[in-house]
């Protein structure tokens, strides 16, 4: 275990996976370094301090609330004159990689803060009566009540059963649809208890759950943002840049999986096509094939931690100014190239 270089009154949200994170992005000094969710700056302070005074810290935070631990963050590490960039990270990251912006070492540790989750103005908890919010932006248009309110009963289903995976989306969709207009987080807890079957109340875990980690998703379009992210993380990164991407649920960790793998393998030609068309080079080469996934030790000490899965992925390939995806002379999926008369053939078929 590497020594925790933050004292543990200084941040009430205790970074996960730190360790793995600090050993697998390897920051050196005179390195960049982006961390894509700033939080309460936990993982920041660690990678700041790998950078030993020399180098570059972008943070990016949609949540206005960071800012206090952004300062602290500042007063501690001012030789590296770090910035922080408030808004939506994909919009961010899309604005950098578009002005040339490079960055050695790309973290994004999604979901929400202890911060936020605890904080009950914030309506993020089920666990006790708030405003039903959840934007993690509160500036942001649409809030959980809203979207409630607001969707149609098919909308609401679909989002319950897709984000949140809940068997008894279409029972609580209805119900909701008939109780509204719903303000309070406890009105929402009452209307899930009362629209699933009785012994589903007992089962695994709270039984609003999964029908509030859905509502936070679809309000901070958690999952659109992450696909936008990723292609604009890589592009930012060098020939050896390194990205990690924590992930909380098996929808955000399938995109950063099935991104990752299609970076790593280039081609992306459908298995039928005899001759490669696209010509594709790998982009990016993981680090390992499963995520890695906190210790025993480290759920025992912080169980929000339990859900946590890490993939770091290394940049093998960049020649500045070009997209991330582009045709290339040199195919490496190990079929041979078509020739351009054929590839205009299979082109005009698919
Ligand atoms: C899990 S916390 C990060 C904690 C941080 N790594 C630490 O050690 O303190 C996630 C943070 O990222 C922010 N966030 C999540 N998704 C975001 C997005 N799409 N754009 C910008 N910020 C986001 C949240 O507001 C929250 O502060």
């Amino acid at each position: 275990m590497l020594p925790s270089i933050l004292p543990p009154s200084a941040t009430d949200h205790v970074p996960v996976l730190a360790d793995d994170v600090r050993r697998l992005l390897e920051v050196r000094p005179g390195e960049s370094v982006v961390d894509c969710t700033f939080g309460a700056g936990g993982h920041a302070a660690l990678l700041a301090a790998d950078l030993q005074g020399r180098g570059r810290f972008i943070a990016i935070d949609r949540d206005p609330s960071v800012r206090t631990y952004f300062e602290s963050f500042k007063r501690r590490f001012g030789s590296l004159q770090p910035r922080l960039l408030r808004g939506e990270l994909s919009l961010v990251l899309e604005q950098l990689a578009a002005n040339d912006v490079q960055a050695d070492a790309i973290l994004l540790d999604l979901g929400v803060s202890s911060m936020q989750l605890d904080r009950p103005e914030r309506g993020f908890s089920y666990a006790v009566d708030a405003p039903l919010d959840m934007r993690m932006d509160p500036s942001a248009d649409m809030s959980a009540a809203d979207l409630v309110n607001e969707a149609s009963e098919k909308e609401l289903a679909q989002i319950f059963r897709r984000y949140g995976e809940e068997r008894y989306a279409k029972q609580i969709a209805r119900a909701v649809v008939r109780v509204r207009p719903l303000s309070r987080t406890s009105a929402l807890v009452d209307v899930i208890r009362a629209a699933i079957p009785a012994p589903a109340r007992f089962g695994e875990g709270h039984p609003a759950k999964r029908v509030f980690q859905a509502l936070r998703i679809a309000v901070n379009d958690e999952l659109g943002s992450l696909e936008h992210a990723l292609p604009a993380a890589v592009e930012m990164l060098p020939s050896g840049g390194r990205l990690a991407v924590i992930s909380f649920h098996s929808l955000e960790d399938r995109i950063v999986k099935t991104f990752m793998r299609d970076a790593e393998r280039g081609c992306t030609c459908p298995p039928d096509f005899p001759v490669c068309v696209c010509g594709n080079e790998p982009v990016m080469r993981a680090v390992s094939r499963k995520p890695i996934r906190p210790s025993a030790e480290e759920v025992a000490d912080n169980p929000r931690a339990a859900s946590a899965r890490l993939r770091v992925a290394v940049k093998v390939w960049w020649r500045a100014g070009l997209p991330l995806r582009r045709v290339s002379k040199r195919p490496s999926c190990g079929r041979a190239r078509a020739p351009s008369c054929v590839r205009s053939i299979l082109f005009a078929a698919a």
